[in-house]
């Protein structure tokens, strides 16, 4: 059969599409870097891949940030992505589209697909009720709330009524149920399967709310234009917008639909198992082949999250052991679809175990013997005796291994079967002694097929190693002269692809690492964000300086929001002499009824400025947090007159 009669095979994945609330970190690249191995690796193989990652942009706490900041939404968003790109090609990933949600192609996706949904009597308008939260503007369930107070703040929430628009999901309940029945490899792990339909579809499944009037930052459906699309029909649709679906040019998602593999984090394996196929369902496309919902990467202390504090940055990781130790750890030290323990110790010890000794120094023993014992040129030879055929046999049967183990998603376990060559190889040195055949002319021939068994070994693997690891088979097959006739992937499955070929020593691929060394350095890089750091200590100023703030202790008397603002409020104060008008940004931290009779500290003899056309007659002094999600009022430490002086 001639090669262009076969029709080329097709692998699309994805990942989901990351929240630009903040820098990424190694728990983002995780879930990246599996995707990234998956790509390179069906690319190996001849596949024809699209391989898809991107940023979910919209919604009201992007908004948010945006508006502390004093950017629009799209300045924030453009800053973060340009970094999140930034990272992904730092670490080499390979992906064939980066999708944006707020990217014009996307948006016209979504109003198509609300619409066409609409049309059909899947989307319908009716209205929202929930707990409303004023200060943090968001809804909650009942369920969701804490003591009847909002979860996120504590604070008093009201029943409120919005208009939203409603995705039937409720009417697909039965069809999914029934998909997911017959067809048993959809989601994985298949734990996962079992909670989804035992917690969430079993129970009933209830329509979804899918738009807001609340917010602004979001895709405006196209019929209302007073709501924005809400969370996830606007981020699922990037796997099809991402394609040209519903556009004038829809050749890729004929080509590439339905995705291979959606892989996520499995908190929200229930969006794409759930929500997504009912979805397609109602817009009559076939469903993706699989789901996967990996764990999480867990620091002591729980959940790696941005709220917490707790992140390990990748790039630090990246500039001090080189990404290929990185990307090898990340996928090597967890079994893919459980929640594993990153930490700093077992890091280091990987990569001096792993890949300093292991694959390092088997690498740099078996050139240093082909120079000292041949000149620095392979000898080429086909001969073997009986005591290489345990080698060949195990390095041979490896990669249908580890194929079937890529297919399965099991990086760790593919990982491992590499590694099972790796030091098979290894203890073959040890026992054909090649030091000792060294010592004997006569041994010549064979001490040849030693160290081209050696290299036909380290060769394989090196090919092996490629969907896991960029840059580390380069500069293997450039030290141990691997002709380029012999890099193929299909090559790794016939032994003796070494010919005849001049070694080039050259740096040291893994150096050993002095492990207390690193975990001191690391502990200090390890303040997360620099964003988060606490604010440098001003210049010195003289206690003339000083003198001339007038500080006064002010009493608040009346308080109220400012119209059209989340931020502000108005306090009137009384300062003993007379009473100030003041206007400060405190409105997410205090309500209006519990700063009346509080006493304050105000700067007294600040020149009046204008807020929202509001005049303020002084400032209020208060204390921030690093990260400022908390703010408190400075006073004084008991009752004193007010107009007292401060100094
Ligand atoms: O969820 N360990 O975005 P996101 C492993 N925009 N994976 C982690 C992790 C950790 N510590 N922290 C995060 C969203 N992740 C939505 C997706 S898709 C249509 C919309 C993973 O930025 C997490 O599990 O919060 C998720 O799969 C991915 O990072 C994106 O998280
Ligand atoms: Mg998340």
């Amino acid at each position: 059969m001639e090669e262009t009669e076969v029709k080329q095979k097709k692998y699309y994945i994805t990942t989901p599409i990351y929240y630009p609330s903040g820098k990424l970190h190694i728990g983002h690249s995780y879930t990246t870097v599996a995707a990234d191995t998956m790509a390179r690796y069906k690319r190996l193989q001849g596949y024809d891949v699209m391989f898809l990652t991107g940023t979910d942009e919209h919604g009201q706490k992007i908004e948010r940030i945006a508006q502390k900041e004093g950017v629009t939404p799209k300045e924030y968003v453009d800053k973060i992505v340009a970094g999140i790109q930034d990272l992904w090609q730092l670490m080499k990933i390979t992906n064939d589209k980066f999708i944006r949600t707020t990217d014009e192609e996307h948006t016209k996706a979504v109003q198509k697909i609300f619409k066409k949904l609409y049309d059909k009597g899947d989307i319908y308008k009716s209205e929202y009720e929930g707990w409303y939260c004023t200060p943090c503007e968001s809804f909650w369930t009942e369920t969701q709330l804490k003591e009847g107070k909002c979860p996120d703040c504590g604070r008093e929430v009201e029943l409120t009524c919005e208009e939203s628009y409603f995705f039937r999901l409720s009417k697909y309940q039965d069809r999914l149920m029934q998909y997911l029945e017959e067809h048993p490899d959809f989601i994985q792990p298949v734990s996962r399967k079992n909670e989804m339909i035992n917690n969430f579809i079993k129970p009933g499944l209830e329509d979804l709310c899918v738009s807001r009037t609340s917010f602004k930052w979001g895709i405006p459906v196209s019929f209302d234009q007073k709501h924005v699309v809400y969370v996830w029909i606007d981020a699922l649709s990037n796997y099809i917008s991402a394609l040209g679906y519903l556009s004038d040019n829809d050749e890729k998602f004929g080509r590439y639909w339905p995705a291979d593999v959606h892989l996520v984090g499995k908190e929200i394996v229930r969006f794409h198992t759930i929500i997504w196929p009912a979805m397609l369902m109602a817009l009559g496309l076939p469903l993706p082949k699989q789901v996967y919902g990996h764990g999480w990467l867990i620091l002591e202390g729980g959940k790696m999250s941005k709220s917490k504090g707790n992140v390990v940055d990748p790039v630090i990781l990246i500039e001090k052991y080189g990404l290929d130790a990185i990307r090898y750890f990340l996928l090597r030290e967890v079994p893919f679809g459980s929640d594993g323990v990153f930490s700093n110790e077992a890091l280091i010890q990987r990569i001096n175990s792993d890949l300093a000794n292991d694959l390092g120094n088997l690498v740099s023993r078996t050139i240093a013997m082909i120079q000292k014992y041949f000149g620095g040129e392979l000898p080429e030879t086909m001969e073997k005796n009986a005591q290489d055929e345990e080698l060949i046999k195990l390095v041979t049967s490896m990669p249908a291994k580890v194929e079937q183990l890529l297919d399965q998603l099991q990086f760790s376990t593919a990982l491992k079967e590499i590694w099972k060559a790796v030091s098979r190889t290894n203890k073959y040195i040890d026992e054909t002694t090649p030091w000792i055949l060294a010592k004997d002319v006569d041994q010549k021939p064979r001490l040849a097929q030693v160290l081209y068994n050696l290299s036909e070994s380290i060769r394989i693997i090196s090919i092996l190693i490629q969907p896991f690891m960029p840059e580390t088979p380069e500069k293997i097959w450039k030290q141990m002269g691997v002709p380029e006739s012999s890099r193929s992937w299909s090559s790794t499955k016939e032994w003796g692809g070494m010919t005849k070929a001049p070694v080039q020593p050259g740096e040291v691929i893994f150096p050993r690492l002095d492990l207390d060394k690193e975990l001191k350095e690391l502990e200090k890089t390890h303040v997360p964000d620099k964003t988060k750091q606490l604010p440098e200590i001003r210049p010195q100023i003289g206690i003339d300086d000083f003198a001339k703030l007038d500080l006064r202790v002010a009493q608040v008397i009346a308080c109220e929001r400012v119209e059209k603002s989340e931020k502000l409020l108005k306090l009137q104060l009384d300062i003993g002499l007379e009473t100030r008008q003041v206007v400060s940004g405190i409105a997410k931290f205090y309500t209006p009824e519990e700063l009346v009779g509080k006493k304050v500290i105000l700067i007294a003899n600040l020149k009046p400025a204008k807020l929202m056309g509001i005049e303020s007659q002084g400032m209020i002094l208060a204390a921030t947090s690093k990260d400022e999600d908390k703010l408190v009022l400075a006073s004084v430490d008991a009752d004193i007159p007010v107009g007292s002086q401060i100094s």
